[in-house]
């Protein structure tokens, strides 16, 4: 008996549970062309309004998959995946994804692009003159093969569904349910093909998720997809009220990245990747406990064979691999401006938020999808919660190109900061774990 799309939208909107079927007529249906938009966007905005139990967000993750090819990388032994769910100055991919390839275990992920006012990898990396995004499905696998190591744009044939849908979420105004969010991401990640997977789910001012509640559902769904197809999946739980690590701005960051690879770094940076990296070395079955997983990663930060790694990325990709002994041969902005403190004070709060949208006005993310980016400006941040800043010193650097909204950037900067006259507390970082077991 064939389902009538009509029904399905019904059957959601009045609160009821769907079948496997039902759900594969209207998302397979929709990716082959034979369910309009219309009936998709009422299909949508129904789960956004009633949800969807565990077992039906599984199905439709399911039916996502299965709207396109589903890569099998068992050759390789135990791949492991990273997603970060975004925010602002997350570099944790060009730092992570090298340096646990470094330590022997094969890394294969695909990144997106900046959303809103938060950066995106693939931007970052186009920061390397040259890199490319677009590998086929043989060059991703080939270079996984050759460097045990491969970062690039998602391949047109994997969970088309999701591109569809996401783009009609884009403009419903269904783009924040967790549902639809969770089986977003799981559908692109259970169809890279990745045995383990580490989701770095940030939440807070400058994170899609504010709140700990919402986020720690989301974290917990996304587990519990993977666990039910079969993937090894942590989600850690991030802070995003105010950026992280220093720099915000592709270039910026990518300088930051390496700096952190070569030993040096901002702590904060530092302890997520160790964080992230280990689980990603347990997944990969390349230590048997956390402990000795972060040694691993502790090694390969001292022998420089991460930073090496890196520069191997970058190379088999197309990319100028010099700028990772020579940061100067990336793109540097027209101007700097330093902002100084006016007397001593305390950084009580930094609006991650605010500062991602001054990013976003210096050029260095998209007002609308496909707008062009800046890769030189961004805004590097001297002090963060909990520092301490003298009368005189610079607590911020605005790296600007010229552009009309310059000024307002910095001003929003300027605002970005809440001072205090006493020393608080520093923010947590890591605020939980949830792990498929
Ligand atoms: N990222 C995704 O890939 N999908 C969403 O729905 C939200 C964030």
């Amino acid at each position: 008996m064939t389902v009538r799309v009509v029904e399905v939208i019904e059957r959601k909107r009045d609160g009821g549970r769907l079948t496997a079927a039902e759900i594969d007529r209207v998302v397979v249906g929709h990716s082959r062309g034979e369910v309009p938009d219309y009936q998709m966007a009422a299909f949508l905005m129904a789960v956004l309004l009633r949800g969807m139990v565990d077992e039906e967000t599984v199905l439709l993750t399911d039916s996502m998959v299965a709207s396109g090819q589903r890569l099998d990388l068992s050759r390789f032994g135990r791949v492991v995946d990273k997603h970060s769910t975004g925010g602002i100055g997350d570099k944790v991919t060009l730092v992570v994804a090298p340096l646990v390839a470094a330590c022997g275990a094969p890394v294969a992920k695909m990144s997106g692009r900046g959303l809103g006012i938060t950066g995106g990898t693939l931007d970052k990396l186009e920061s390397f003159r040259g890199y490319r995004v677009d590998l086929t499905t043989a060059e991703f696998l080939a270079q996984l093969e050759r460097i045990g190591v491969v970062v690039t744009g998602q391949t047109a044939d994997l969970a088309p569904a999701d591109g569809a849908m996401y783009a009609l979420r884009d403009v419903t105004g269904t783009v924040p349910s967790i549902p639809l969010i969770a089986s977003s991401i799981m559908s692109k990640k259970i169809a890279s093909g990745a045995h383990g997977l580490v989701l770095d789910v940030k939440v807070g001012r400058g994170a899609f998720m504010k709140t700990l509640a919402r986020a720690r559902e989301l974290a917990r769904l996304m587990v519990a997809i993977g666990k039910a197809r079969k993937m090894d999946v942590t989600a850690e739980l991030t802070a995003m009220d105010a950026p992280l690590g220093g720099a915000v701005g592709n270039a910026l960051e990518v300088m930051e990245a390496i700096a952190t690879l070569a030993g040096g770094g901002p702590e904060d940076l530092r302890e997520v990747v160790l964080s992230a990296g280990a689980e990603m070395l347990l997944y990969a079955r390349r230590a048997r406990t956390r402990a000795a997983a972060r040694a691993m990663l502790v090694r390969a930060i001292a022998d420089g064979s991460g930073l090496r790694k890196l520069e191997e990325l970058v190379a088999a990709q197309g990319g100028d691999a010099r700028a990772v002994a020579d940061p100067s041969r990336l793109a540097r902005a027209k101007t700097v401006t330093t902002l100084t403190s006016g007397r001593i004070a305390y950084v009580a709060r930094l609006d991650a938020h605010d500062i991602g949208l001054a990013s976003v006005r210096l050029g260095a993310g998209r007002e609308k999808k496909g707008d062009p980016i800046d890769h030189a400006t961004g805004i590097v941040l001297r002090a963060k919660p909990g520092d301490r800043v003298a009368k005189g010193e610079p607590y911020a650097e605005v790296h600007a190109s010229g552009r009309s909204g310059d000024a307002e950037a910095i001003r929003m900067v300027e605002r970005a900061f809440t001072w205090r006259a006493t020393r608080g507390a520093r923010p947590r970082l890591v605020l939980g774990r949830i792990a498929s077991g």
